[in-house]
């Protein structure tokens, strides 16, 4: 029996008979975008979250462009965001015209680390803010990202924004309802972003993301953005963009964010499950910190055997995935930064040995049995 690596439709079975007649609400209200059921989602997301106000939009994307535009900051700031995340990370940075900063990730967590974050401060001049020595940009903020679904160390990241009074955001797009001591994911700094495309652990069935935040003034900005910068109908205070949420994935979003607790909780079991059965194979297991819900979007283990190993499982019907396989300061799109490749060792180690093994609500044990095997089978030939 082959494994997939994503398995959307027996989630669908569950639910469709909830999803259904809200689209067919929105179907016969004709309130294609934004409207009552965007709201009603933005209202439950922003219990998700624990923040005061959610903004929903078009796409994590989106969401990061929005959180980092809206807070004003000088045109050509310098924000420190990890290389090895998707592209949308650093994207959002340039987007809202400002300077990527590559920093350095933790070698258990593969999230920023806050040593190397705190030792490239030390390094930078500090008339006023932080300069940094390569490009001369001063650094104004941190967008942390929480890899594979375990947020980033924003206990120690708190503390370094305060101390040299920076804007601290968060890329949350891959971990809807992890948390920190109890604290969710998306309440961290000034603001955090996430994704609601379909394969993430909250997915809309087509493109959505959104900002939470507890600032009234950033939220008021983000939502004139996502609309034309409109400040009442037919009034444009500034240019902004199109970036509001369709009706029908707000209706799904509402359904299904009423789950999303016990997905996770299965996600965190099946996690468990696979730390018993690789647990004795030459492999890196994720790391999960102290005090800490990680909710596994991705369930991402690390050896060098990595692109063998998973021609390997290939052959026996075990998909799987590569996140990311290439660190951003390496990418065309970057190139015009400066870095060069053996900047980052540990973004470029996370980059070359990541495997991303079957991981759903749904993935059953016989499944995993599967995927252990494929893994197995491969050590034992070699
Ligand atoms: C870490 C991270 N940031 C940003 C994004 C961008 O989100 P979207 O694809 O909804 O634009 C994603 C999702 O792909 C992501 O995983």
């Amino acid at each position: 029996m082959p494994v997939p690596f994503l398995d959307l439709k027996t989630q669908y079975n569950q639910i469709k008979d909830q999803i259904k007649p809200e689209l067919e609400e929105v179907l016969d209200t004709c309130y294609y975008v934004l409207g009552p059921k965007v709201a009603a989602f933005e209202e439950s997301f922003a219990k998700i979250a624990r923040t005061k106000h959610c903004i929903a939009v078009s796409s994590g994307t989106a969401a990061i462009h929005l959180m980092i535009w809206a807070s004003d900051l000088e045109s050509g700031s310098g924000i420190i965001v990890p290389p090895n995340t998707f592209t949308a990370s650093a994207e959002g940075i340039v987007l809202a015209g400002h300077v990527p900063v590559f920093v350095d990730v933790d070698k258990q967590t593969f999230n920023l680390s806050p040593l190397k974050v705190e030792e490239f401060l030390e390094g930078c001049s500090d008339t006023g803010s932080p300069i940094d020595p390569k490009t001369g940009v001063r650094i104004k903020g941190i967008l942390a990202v929480d890899l594979y679904g375990q947020p980033a160390n924003f206990k120690e990241l708190e503390k370094i924004t305060e101390k040299y009074d920076l804007h601290l955001f968060e890329d949350a797009c891959q971990s809807v309802n992890a948390s920190i001591a109890g604290r969710p994911a998306g309440s961290f700094g000034t603001a955090a972003a996430f994704s609601f495309y379909p394969g993430k652990n909250l997915g809309a069935y087509g493109e959505g993301g959104a900002v939470t935040t507890n600032s009234d003034k950033l939220a008021t900005k983000v939502r004139q953005l996502r609309d034309h910068g409109s400040t009442e109908k037919y009034h444009y205070d500034f240019i902004g963009h199109n970036y509001r949420m369709s009706a029908f994935q707000g209706a799904v979003l509402g359904v299904k964010s009423r789950y999303i607790s016990q997905w996770n909780d299965n996600r965190i079991r099946a996690a468990a499950r696979y730390e018993e059965l690789l647990s004795d194979l030459p492999v890196e297991l994720p790391v999960r910190e102290e005090d800490v819900r990680h909710v596994y979007h991705l369930y991402t283990i690390h050896t060098p055997e990595r692109d063998n190993l998973r021609n390997h499982m290939n052959g026996q019907g075990v998909a799987s995935g590569l996140h990311y396989p290439f660190p951003l300061h390496t990418q065309k799109a970057y190139a015009y930064l400066g870095y060069k490749e053996g900047e980052f060792p540990v973004a470029e180690y996370n980059s070359s040995n990541n495997l991303t093994l079957p991981m759903f609500p749904d993935i059953s044990a016989e499944q995993q049995e599967l995927v252990a095997e494929a893994v197995k089978s491969f050590f034992r030939k070699g």
